[in-house]
Parts: C-alpha cells; structure tokens; sequence
C-alpha cells in the first residue's frame, strides 16, 4: 500500500485521483494571507527559504551552544522531541520545502506515515522533489481547517507556521483535534528579539504581516487548550515548545 493509500482513511475530504506530486486539498486560494506568506506561496521565497534551511540542517549542529547550536539541535532534531517509534503517523504542518520531513520519515521507519501538509504550491513542489521516501505523502492542506479526522494522529510537527495563521486559537483548536489522547506536538514560532534585536525583529514582522510570540505566550496557550506536560527549550527568537494532548496514550509497540 502506498503512503497516498494510507491517507485516505484518515481524511475528512475524498482524496483527489491523479500521481501529481502532492495532493490538493484546498478548493483554490484562500486569498492573501499576509506578505510573507505571499512569498512562501513565490517560486522565489520558496527557494530562498529552502537554501536557507538546506544550510542551516547541514551546518547548524556544528555551531557552538553560545552562538545558538543547541537551538539549531533543538529545531532539526524534532523526531527526538517527538519521540517517534517506527509506525506512528505524524503530521508535518507547513512544512515548507521539506526543511523536517525527512527527520520525520526516518523516526517513524517504514511502516510508519508521514503527511507533509502546507498550504504552498511552490513550497509543497520543493518537498516533494526533496523527500522521496516511500512512507511520506504530501498534501495541499489549510492549518486553519486541517481534512484529517478527530484523533488520527501520533504527532504532530507545526514549525514556524503558527506566526502567520489569521486565528491562532482556531489553528490550535485544529491541532488538539487531530492528535489523539497522549499525542505529541512540537511547535516552533518565532519570538521577539531582545536588546538591540528587538526593535528588527519587530519591524520585519509588522512589514511582513507576520506576528511574534511573547516570552512564554506559546506554553501559556497550549496549556490554555488543554495541552499537557509542555515544555519550553528555547524562550529565544525561536521559541521552542513541545506539548502532549491530553488523555491516556495507547500502550506503544
Ligand atoms: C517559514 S516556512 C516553515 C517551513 C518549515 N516548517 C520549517 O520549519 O522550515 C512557513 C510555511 O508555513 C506555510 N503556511 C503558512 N500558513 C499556513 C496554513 N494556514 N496552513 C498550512 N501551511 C501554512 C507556508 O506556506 C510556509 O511554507
């Protein structure tokens, strides 16, 4: 059975015929989401964005840990923060050209699945290309109204998307819904930068129409929704958070 096969039980929506190399969920364009989603949704922005990422996957865990490598750890390290075990099913939500995809597909092995989902044609044509493995399925899909059915998930990776949804509650909602009980989800969203950052920080946001986290805001939200054991690794420009959904986990293997 295919990874697209082994979607289509777990949608809310019928699964599009076709071998196009991701499949679309949404019905057109939900209309300008801001300037930098604008230029994720560029053939341009996507390929900036890759390149930066590309680097940083493969340079990053080299930094030392004052100059930000236990961030860099932390970020593409998220099959570890997750704590996949071959056979779970995880969503990667915006998962932009791929930059965790592949981590992904590797912690949960072959018989586990793996549905990169972003709402950016460009960015979903670079991760098809880049992430070839046979347990992973792309999809065209909207944060705001995932098509997966209640409790479908093991996990759920949301990195750097949640600065850019029009209604954070409502994209919150949507990710406690999809995880079932004891379900692990490891969120990235940038944050405010501080002393002399900050002011920069705050003017590439405002201009691109994106929004920051203040300290401790994401924690304080997922607890908020219900979320539990949530923990914060990094409270920097990028916050780092990891949460479980609430209820009795499964028993694993
Ligand atoms: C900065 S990139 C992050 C990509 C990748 N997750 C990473 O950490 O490198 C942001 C991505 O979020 C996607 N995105 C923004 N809003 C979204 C939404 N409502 N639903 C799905 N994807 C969304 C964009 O298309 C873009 O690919």
């Amino acid at each position: 059975m295919t990874a697209r096969d082994r979607l289509a039980p777990l949608l809310t929506v019928p699964l599009p015929d076709g071998d196009a190399p991701y499949v679309d969920l949404v019905e057109g364009r939900p209309g300008s989401r801001g300037r930098i989603q604008d230029l994720w949704e560029s053939g341009g922005g996507a390929g900036v964005y890759d390149w930066v990422v590309g680097a940083g996957d493969r340079y990053g865990s080299h930094m030392p840990d004052l100059v930000g490598g236990g961030v860099f750890r932390d970020f593409y390290g998220v099959a570890r923060r997750l704590d996949l075990v071959g056979g779970e099913t995880v969503l990667d939500l915006a998962c932009g050209p791929g930059t965790l995809t592949g981590h992904l597909a590797e912690g949960v092995g072959a018989d586990g699945l793996v549905i990169g989902a972003d709402l950016s044609p460009a960015m979903l044509t670079r991760a098809a290309r880049a992430v070839t493995a046979a347990n992973t399925v792309f999809a065209r899909a909207d944060a705001m109204a995932l098509p997966l059915r209640d409790a479908s998930l093991d996990a759920v990776c949301c990195s750097l998307c949640l600065q850019l949804v029009p209604d954070l509650e409502t994209a919150l909602t949507q990710l406690r819904r999809v995880l079932r009980p004891g379900g692990r989800l490891a969120v990235t969203v940038p944050a405010h930068g501080r002393g002399p950052f900050r002011a920069f920080t705050e003017v590439l946001a405002r201009g691109g129409q994106a929004r920051l986290f203040r300290r401790g805001e994401m924690a304080d939200a997922l607890v908020r929704h219900g979320f539990v054991r949530v923990t914060t690794r990094s409270d920097s420009v990028l916050q780092i958070v990891d949460a479980v959904a609430p209820g009795a986990a499964p028993p694993r293997g």
